[in-house]
């Protein structure tokens, strides 16, 4: 039955490469060809530094373009494509969606505008996307999420506005999402307590408002999750302050309030840095001493608040002397 099946697919394929010899070539290397697509997306790019010489008409094996990596088990087939510091302007051709085997995508640090495009839901298999640095508008698209690949997310610094997709919390397998310094408004989603194995959240330099999720306090592999200049409300949950993994806690110029619960150093024991000050915030309460069983604490940022009473002497121990 199997040898069955196989004759009958070379007879298939056969028939289509004496009657379609161009087309059936193309679909061996990809569904338009991974060829046609790079030189659509550097098309749309603008390239004054000359970056992408190398990927032109008389270069024909696309693989050794710079930036560009192909796959060693589908060799016509990119897996990567790093054009970091590439001083590239101009906007990120849909046509990118057609690499469908991309793994990597890194265009940290250039000058592109326009949108992010939808297509990139295609590529299925992306795991690292790096847009961060860039001048991108429009929102972050919702259809992101059926890249459930994705272990890296940035688009960090650049003119996002719009929401947080709730959707972006069935991605499993995220450890890092990054958009801090854009215009992104609305309330963190909830659903961003399901992303169970992150590690590093930014949202700093937003325009989110709302309460902060108490879910997020679940995330039992986060390090570090900066906030700060925001207009979040309400309070910290206290569960925060039992997330052991903490390295990098920073709220600080939000509208947030509250206590700070008397044990809150007793399970940090990684804590570096907290951020709770700058502009907006309104803490109160006295400072608990128990800040410095938190002693890996480099930077405690307290300023600006309504705390009362005075620095507890063991909080101070916590400076070099
Ligand atoms: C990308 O794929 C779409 C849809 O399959 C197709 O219409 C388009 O021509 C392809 N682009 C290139 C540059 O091959
Ligand atoms: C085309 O690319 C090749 C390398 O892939 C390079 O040697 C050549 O100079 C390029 N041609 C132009 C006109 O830039
Ligand atoms: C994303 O996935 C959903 C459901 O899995 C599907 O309905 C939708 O068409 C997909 N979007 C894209 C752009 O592939
Ligand atoms: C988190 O995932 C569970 C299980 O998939 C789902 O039932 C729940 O609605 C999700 N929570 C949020 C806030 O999206
Ligand atoms: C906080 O963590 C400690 C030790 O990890 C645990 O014993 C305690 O039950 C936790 N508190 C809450 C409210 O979950
Ligand atoms: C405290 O707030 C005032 C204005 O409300 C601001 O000028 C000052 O820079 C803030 N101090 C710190 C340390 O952030
Ligand atoms: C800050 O909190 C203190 C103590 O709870 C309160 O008395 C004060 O009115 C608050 N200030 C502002 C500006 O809300
Ligand atoms: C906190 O510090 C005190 C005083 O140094 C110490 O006795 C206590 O064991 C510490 N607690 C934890 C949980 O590290």
């Amino acid at each position: 039955m199997a040898a069955l099946r196989s004759m009958l697919t070379l007879l298939l394929l056969a028939h289509l490469l004496t009657f379609w010899p161009a087309s059936s070539s193309s679909s061996l290397t990809g569904e338009h060809g991974d060829r046609e697509a790079l030189l659509a997306f550097k098309e749309a790019l603008s390239d004054d530094s000359g970056a992408l010489n190398s990927w032109n008409a008389s270069s024909s094996d696309f693989c050794r373009w710079a930036g560009v990596t192909c796959s060693r088990r589908h060799p016509s087939r990119v897996v990567s494509l790093s054009l970091r510091y590439g001083k590239m302007g101009g906007s990120i051709s849909p046509d990118i969606g057609n690499l469908t085997f991309l793994r990597r995508l890194d265009l940290f640090y250039n000058t592109l505008s326009g949108e992010i495009p939808h297509t990139l839901s295609r590529l299925r298999r992306l795991r690292f996307l790096e847009l961060a640095y860039n001048s991108l508008a429009g929102e972050i698209p919702a259809d992101l999420s059926n890249c459930s690949n994705l272990v890296y997310l940035s688009v960090e610094v650049n003119g996002l506005h719009g929401g947080i997709p709730s959707g972006l919390g069935s991605l499993s397998q995220l450890q890092v999402l990054y958009v801090g310094e854009n215009n992104i408004v609305g309330r963190i989603p909830p659903s961003l307590g399901n992303l169970s194995v992150l590690e590093s959240l930014a949202l700093y330099q937003n325009k989110l408002e709302g309460t902060i999720p108490e879910g997020l306090s679940r995330l039992r592999y986060l390090r570090y999750i900066q906030a700060g200049r925001n207009s979040l409300s309400g309070t910290i949950p206290p569960l925060f302050f039992n997330m052991s993994s903490l390295q990098y806690l920073g709220f600080s110029s939000n509208k947030l309030h509250g206590r700070l619960p008397p044990d809150v150093g007793r399970h940090l024991p990684d804590l570096q840095v907290l951020r709770l000050g700058g502009v907006g915030n309104n803490f109160s309460g006295p400072i608990p001493s128990s800040l410095h069983n938190a002693t890996r604490i480099q930077e405690l940022g307290l300023a600006n608040n309504s705390f009362e009473g005075r620095v507890p002497p063991e909080v101070g121990m916590l400076c070099p002397s």
